[in-house]
């Protein structure tokens, strides 16, 4: 049909009917500077069924890309896998002009589409089959993966797993398949997604893991980014994931800091330079100028994190604050670390980040280093050597 946007095939009975979201730079307060897509699917048995939305801006496009190959009143069944609006802000709109038999989600996506919606849905619960004629959707709750509400959704006769926002990422192209894009970018922006979004939940997502592993899959169809498609590349993501939830050290030190005077920034070289010379692989990022995202980013695959801020009226500097806070809550694992700072009178800096450090079980292996005003000569080799032998205590862990 003449519709602006095209829905993509997947298989003889799977299309792809998202939308392209080209411009999101923020998503709640991730960095987002390669876009995202929203992914929608068409499963076309005897019965229809559209599994997930999109945000709502975008209804025209996902009503388009349905219209370029069925007239959407023809579907039977919506069916929403994970509640948070960027896949269900259009939806209430959408079943209004859709006029679906019956709209589905899990028990907690009932909820959680009443109170955002006031939609009355029907409720599904692992194992639970809906019939298509010729196809069926098999129900798995994946709650806390990553809301309460969250199942993924398996199509045994295409041995497609629709799986909502696990195996995702904020990746906009014209391409919509996995195997027409960069494998390394890919991996990167895999990794930034499940280190920002999943990683808290990770001891959910090893059991998930584990269950899926039962079933056989050739197609991985997420909420966001590319498709799995093929055993090769279903193997690859599942790999990744695999990674992720067990977060092995490695010798990555991030280093995080900002810094008033340069006087903390001089600290923050002067380690980097330590741990250099101790093999440490390197990541320097001033809070000043860099994403919060980066630095959960780069942790998911690090062994150690060192964190400095000047005090500021008693506390920490807001930029540092932000990130810690931010980090503190993904929960990442198996980290060694130190603080450090300059002060003026008070110094409270470097004893708040200590506690934060503890909060978040990294263990403090040397002893933090405090500075009044600017550092001198021998401070900085001080902080040259807290790299070292923070290098030393890495190497030791791997
Ligand atoms: Fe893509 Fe958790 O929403």
């Amino acid at each position: 049909m003449a519709e602006i946007y095209q829905a993509v095939r997947v298989t003889d009975k799977v299309y792809w009917v998202g939308a392209i979201d080209w411009k999101i730079r923020d998503f709640h307060g991730y960095d987002t500077p390669r876009g995202s897509t929203y992914n929608a699917y068409l499963v076309m048995g005897e019965k229809i069924a559209l599994l997930d939305a999109v945000k709502e801006p975008f209804k025209a496009e996902l009503m388009s890309r349905i219209r370029s190959i069925i007239d959407p009143e023809r579907i039977d069944y919506i069916v929403s896998n994970h509640s948070e609006p960027d896949h269900t802000g259009c939806l209430a709109r959408v079943i209004r002009k859709v006029k679906p038999e019956k709209v589905f989600a899990s028990k907690m996506g009932k909820k959680a589409l009443y109170e955002h919606y006031a939609i009355d849905v029907e409720a599904v619960s692992t194992g639970n089959v809906l019939d298509l004629g010729g196809l069926s959707l098999k129900f798995i709750e994946t709650r806390m993966i990553h809301w309460p509400d969250s199942m993924v959704t398996y199509i045994p006769e295409v041995k497609a797993l629709i799986s909502q926002d696990a195996f995702g990422m904020h990746y906009a192209t014209g391409e919509r398949f996995a195997d027409q894009l960069d494998e390394p970018v890919l991996r990167r922006e895999s990794d930034k997604y499940y280190a920002n979004i999943v990683l808290p939940y990770s001891p959910i997502v090893k059991n998930a893991l584990e269950s899926l592993a039962s079933l056989d899959i050739d197609l991985i169809c997420p909420d966001h980014g590319p498709i799995w498609r093929s055993k090769e590349w279903v193997g690859k993501v599942l790999g990744w994931y695999g990674e992720y939830v067990e977060q092995k050290p490695t010798m990555k030190a991030v280093v995080i800091f900002d810094s008033m005077w340069s006087s903390t920034e001089k600290m923050a070289q002067a380690i980097a330079e330590g741990l250099i010379e101790g093999t440490a692989d390197v990541r320097m990022i001033n809070l000043h100028e860099s994403p919060r995202s980066q630095v959960a980013h780069e942790l998911l695959s690090a062994g150690a994190l060192l964190v400095g801020s000047p005090t500021i009226n008693n506390g920490i500097f807001p930029t540092v604050a932000d990130v810690m806070t931010y980090i503190e809550g993904l929960k990442p694992k198996n980290l060694l670390g130190a603080a450090f700072g300059s002060y003026g009178w008070s110094g409270e800096a470097v004893g708040v980040l200590e506690n934060t450090l503890d909060r978040m079980g990294v263990e403090r292996t040397r002893e933090s280093i405090k500075v009044n005003y600017v550092p001198t000569g021998d401070d900085l080799l001080k902080c040259r050597e807290l790299g070292v032998n923070i290098a030393r205590d890495m190497a030791e862990r791997i």
